[in-house]
């Protein structure tokens, strides 16, 4: 591997991430059970996508019939203006088509379009497909993907994670309807969580505690077995390196799942019964300083006799049920919701190294009596505390 493509294979900001169709499938489905007519009728746009070998064209072009679909567009980025242009190969589609146009095909994007049976064969699938080269390279930004996404009903796919903010901030714009790949974090973002907690988005219907493998090109998987940890980074599924991303789906689609509430047993028995191994005693359902709040660690360790305001981690997302909860706020500085700030902080790592910071005020601060052996802590005026990982504020509705 040269230099290069191995510096552009290890970017953590790789945009080459290719979902995979069962993942597509299963998430689809979920929607189509709490309603079978949800895209009957619809024009679906698939942008940011590689149509010729893209899992979402081939979803849709396939389902097309018994989704009901009125259009299916799907869209592609020039080679040129990817990021990562290693691993890219020209289809034989575009190849063998009459169309094909040495001048254009590494500089302009392309449009797919289904609307029926074209190829006369009684059936609609991958075959009907018409494809021509897009005048521009297929930037979702541009004046021309914008066009299809105003004319598109659902918006689907998995865009470039290094511009998903621009890419969320682009589709909320338009106020369609969609179903998106991203990264769990992206639900701290505070382009995006304002949207969680006013109930104008949420997340799909995988659990944000299961993995999502990902394809990746060749170089791309070089990079992760030569460098990273299995398991961690990526999987060996038959012999194929699929790559692993904390991700997960993010919609404003109605889906079944997010009507269940949580089973919750009293704190009493959390406290005698969790299967916790790592249940930490000294933290656990501690008064939350800052956000005057109870710290729960665990999304199933939320007590069903607590009224007030509690700190949960981000991944209670996956269980949350609007009529059971509403969230509050998130404890990051930029959501505003504490209750106090404290002045500048001693904070003492593992190793007894010490600094100046101001960070406790950005995370729940939790007092402790002695300071720990085992954890990083902070000393504001003589009082000892630690910091909880981001969690997200909610209250049990009445
Ligand atoms: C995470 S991959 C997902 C591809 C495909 N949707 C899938 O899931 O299999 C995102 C794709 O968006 C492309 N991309 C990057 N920047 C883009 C932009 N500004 N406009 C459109 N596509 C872009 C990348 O080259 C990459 O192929």
């Amino acid at each position: 591997m040269s230099n290069k493509t191995f510096k552009n294979a290890k970017d953590a900001k790789y945009d080459e991430y290719y979902t995979q169709y069962y993942d597509i499938e299963r998430e689809i489905e979920a929607y189509l059970d709490y309603n079978p007519n949800i895209f009957r009728g619809k024009t679906v746009l698939l942008p940011c996508d590689d149509p010729e070998w893209s899992n979402f064209t081939r979803y849709f072009a396939q389902n097309f019939e018994m989704l009901g679909l009125k259009k299916l567009i799907s869209t592609s980025y020039a080679l040129e203006s990817k990021k990562y242009k290693g691993g890219y190969q020209l289809s034989f589609l575009e190849t063998n088509s009459p169309q094909f146009d040495k001048n254009k095909t590494n500089t302009h994007g392309k449009i797919f379009v289904l609307t029926g049976d074209s190829s006369g064969d009684g059936r609609v699938d991958l075959d009907d497909l018409q494809w021509d080269y897009l005048e521009e390279d297929g930037d979702f930004n541009s004046e021309e993907v914008t066009k299809l996404r105003d004319e598109a009903d659902i918006i689907v796919t998995n865009p470039p994670f290094s511009l998903y903010r621009e890419f969320f901030a682009w589709i909320m714009k338009a106020n369609k309807q969609f179903i998106l790949v991203a990264n769990k974090n992206c639900a701290t973002y505070k382009e995006i969580f304002p949207l969680i907690k006013d109930n104008k988005i949420w997340v799909g219907v995988q659990p944000m505690g299961v993995d999502m493998l990902f394809d990746v090109p060749k170089e791309r998987a070089a990079y992760l077995v030569e460098n990273e940890k299995e398991g961690s980074k990526y999987r060996i599924v038959d012999n194929v390196v699929k790559a692993r991303s904390t991700s997960c789906w993010f919609t404003n689609i109605e889906h079944g799942r997010r009507h269940e509430p949580l089973q919750l047993m009293t704190m009493e028995d959390n406290i005698r019964f969790n299967r916790h191994k790592d249940w930490d005693e000294k933290h656990s359902y501690c008064h939350v300083d800052n956000f005057d709040a109870l710290e729960v660690p665990f999304v199933d360790a939320i007590p069903s006799d607590y009224e007030g305001k509690m700190t949960v981690p981000v991944t209670f997302l996956d269980k949350y049920c609007p009529e059971q909860f509403e969230i509050l706020g998130i404890t990051k500085t930029w959501f505003g919701s504490a209750v106090k700030t404290y002045p500048k902080q001693t904070q003492v790592n593992k190793n007894g190294t010490r600094s100046t910071v101001t960070k406790l005020n950005d995370g729940g601060a939790i007092i402790v009596k002695e300071p720990p052996h085992d954890e990083i802590y902070y000393i504001v005026n003589d009082t000892y505390y630690v910091q909880t990982y981001p969690r997200i504020i909610i209250r049990k509705k009445q």
